[in-house]
């Protein structure tokens, strides 16, 4: 082993640059060269690639992003992209790669090592948490702490004007962002792809609160969340995911609210703030154990295989288990969650 590549591939989030130092730097102690691909799995199929010194890697434990760039690309859709990323990575002299990214970036790595053997490990990353085979990814906390501050900012205006606010937040086709951050801030209503309350039946929650005499309510909404009449809008990407935001769902929600109940109402959509800026300490020490992992398992060799958390122990599963299915939210969450509403 002499030199160890690191890319970092999906839709960025907080905490991958604390992943690249303690790659890095668990590696520079072994005394490999490190090299970043730049943007994804782009940067291989472009042969794109810089070096990573102790200088690179200094201070990035606060800093949001990846300092080596991102991409949605993926190389089974470029023409002789897989070829151009094998031809590249062997001419680049890697011995090793850490693919740090979701279900996607992984999934390419998975096939890239059941197809040709390629010498890759795996960091869960994502802020929707929606990967199975880990209980957490790093950037998903950071996330949370977003929208629970946006949440108990709206509860001083909502309660200030007798609003209805409605909240969107991401998270793709699961509610983790939505579940976890409408109890921390206590929301009156959250509604989620994965439990279909209707339109009708929230209003109706929201209703019985106001007659109960509070007159504000605060209402989080995924944006995957399935909303009668609302349909898909906008194009699909490499991996063959719509853009969710350009659904609208929080606008068209709030209409409805306000259609419906006389209610006033308005809508705030956090979008990427949820996935700028710098990372929680939580994340950063998620994201660092993470990357000591993998230096790790490249040490040993144990390629096609990802660190997890699973309780409090950094482990390591197989990187087809971590993309085969996507982690929902499970029905106790929910209860939580719903044990607030109306
Ligand atoms: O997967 C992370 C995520 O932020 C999702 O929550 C969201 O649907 C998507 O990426 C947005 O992607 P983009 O940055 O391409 O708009």
């Amino acid at each position: 082993m002499k030199r160890v590549g690191i890319l970092t591939g999906g839709g960025d989030c907080p905490g991958l640059n604390a992943v690249i130092r303690a790659v890095a730097r668990r590696s520079f102690g072994r005394g490999y060269e490190v090299v970043g691909v730049r943007n994804g799995w782009r940067g291989l199929v472009d042969a794109d690639t810089t070096a990573l010194t102790i200088r690179e890697v200094s201070g990035l434990l606060p800093r949001g992003g990846t300092v080596i760039g991102t991409s949605r690309t993926n190389p089974y859709k470029v023409d002789g992209g897989v070829d151009a990323v094998l031809r590249n990575f062997a001419e680049a002299g890697l011995d090793a790669l850490v693919a740090i990214g979701g279900e996607d970036t992984l999934g390419v790595a998975a096939q890239l090592h059941a197809e040709h053997e390629f010498p890759v490990v795996g960091v869960p990353k994502t802020i929707d948490n929606d990967l199975s085979a880990t209980d957490y990814t790093f950037g998903f906390d950071t996330a949370v702490w977003v929208a629970t501050e946006a949440i108990d900012r709206l509860h001083t205006t909502a309660e200030s004007h007798n609003r209805v606010m409605v909240v969107e937040v991401m998270g793709r086709h699961t509610g983790w962002i939505a579940v976890v951050s409408g109890i921390a801030g206590g929301a009156d209503m959250i509604l989620i792809p994965e439990e279909p309350v209707s339109i009708e039946d929230a209003c109706r929650e929201l209703q019985h609160r106001h007659e109960r005499g509070k007159d504000f309510s605060i209402v989080v909404v995924s944006e995957g969340y399935e909303l009668e009449g609302l349909a898909d809008a906008g194009d699909v990407d490499q991996f063959g995911h719509v853009r969710l935001s350009e659904r609208g769902v929080g606008a068209m929600l709030a209409h409805e609210i306000e259609t419906r109940t006389g209610y006033e109402t308005r809508v705030t959509v956090l979008g990427h703030t949820q996935r700028g800026g710098s990372p929680t300490p939580r994340d950063r020490v998620l994201a660092t154990r993470y990357g000591m992992k993998a230096a790790d398992l490249v040490e040993e060799r144990k390629f096609g295989r990802m660190a997890a958390l699973h309780g409090d122990d950094i482990v390591d599963v197989p990187l087809a288990e971590a993309t085969a299915t996507l982690k929902t939210v499970p029905p106790d969450w929910w209860e939580v969650a719903r044990a607030f509403f109306g």
